[in-house]
């Protein structure tokens, strides 16, 4: 089973438990959890959430499968830390995918954010045959409402001061799209180049 693909600018690699301190360290950062409802948090907690999905697709990686649901570490082609982004099955949704993503500052604003997205969207549309991809965000994260505009994904609904976070409620956007033709065909050329579409 194939464990990394390469596109023209990063690398899209699975994670192994290697991987967890350099994804736990990032998630560390301060301006990374500026709109991650979930951060702060300490480093047990983020270890505890992702140590078992990366070992469930290495088990599943060992035994020939594709994974059910993906955690990939987002590298430059020299091998450098960027971030991580997955591709996760939605409980209740057969063929949902929620998708995700999260760079080191230094990474940001040089289009890694939206390529990362394209590749975990393609990733699902393509390996999976996901029926419906979705994310969720903060109001306030523009640069991430971009992204997900740019993969076709629109706003299905909005839930005002779901999120409390430092003591502050925010409004969560539900971004979300059924895979047409349409949504295809603009994930193509970023499946075919990272070798997913050939
Ligand atoms: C969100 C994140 C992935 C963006 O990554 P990035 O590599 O900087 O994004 P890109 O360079 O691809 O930029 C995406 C778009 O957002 C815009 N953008 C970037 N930063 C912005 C900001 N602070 N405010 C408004 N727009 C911004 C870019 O101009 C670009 O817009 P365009 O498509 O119209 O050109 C990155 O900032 C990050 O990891 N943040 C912390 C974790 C997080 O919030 N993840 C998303 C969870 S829903």
């Amino acid at each position: 089973m194939q464990t990394e693909f390469v596109a023209a600018r990063e690398r899209f690699r699975y994670a192994t438990p290697d991987d967890l301190p350099a994804i736990v360290g990032m998630l560390q950062e301060e301006a990374v959890g500026r709109w991650l409802f979930f951060l702060p948090a300490p480093v047990a907690a983020l270890e505890a959430y992702l140590g078992p999905l990366i070992e469930a697709q290495g088990r599943e990686l060992g035994e020939g499968s594709l994974p059910a649901g993906a955690t990939f570490v987002v590298e430059d082609l020299e091998g450098g830390f960027l971030g991580m982004a997955a591709a996760l099955g939605v409980d209740g949704s057969p063929g949902g995918f929620e998708i995700g993503y999260q760079l080191a500052e230094a990474s940001w604003g040089r289009g890694v954010g939206t390529r990362s997205a394209r590749f975990v969207a393609a990733w699902a549309v393509y390996l999976q045959q996901a029926y419906r991809l979705e994310a969720s965000l903060l109001a306030g994260n523009e640069a991430s409402r971009k992204i997900l505009s740019g993969v076709g994904l629109v706003e299905e609904g909005r839930r005002p001061g779901y999120r409390l976070k430092d003591g502050v409620r925010h409004t969560q956007l539900l971004y979300g799209a059924v895979i047409d033709e349409a949504l295809r065909a603009r994930l193509a050329p970023d499946a075919r180049q990272a070798g997913l579409l050939t």
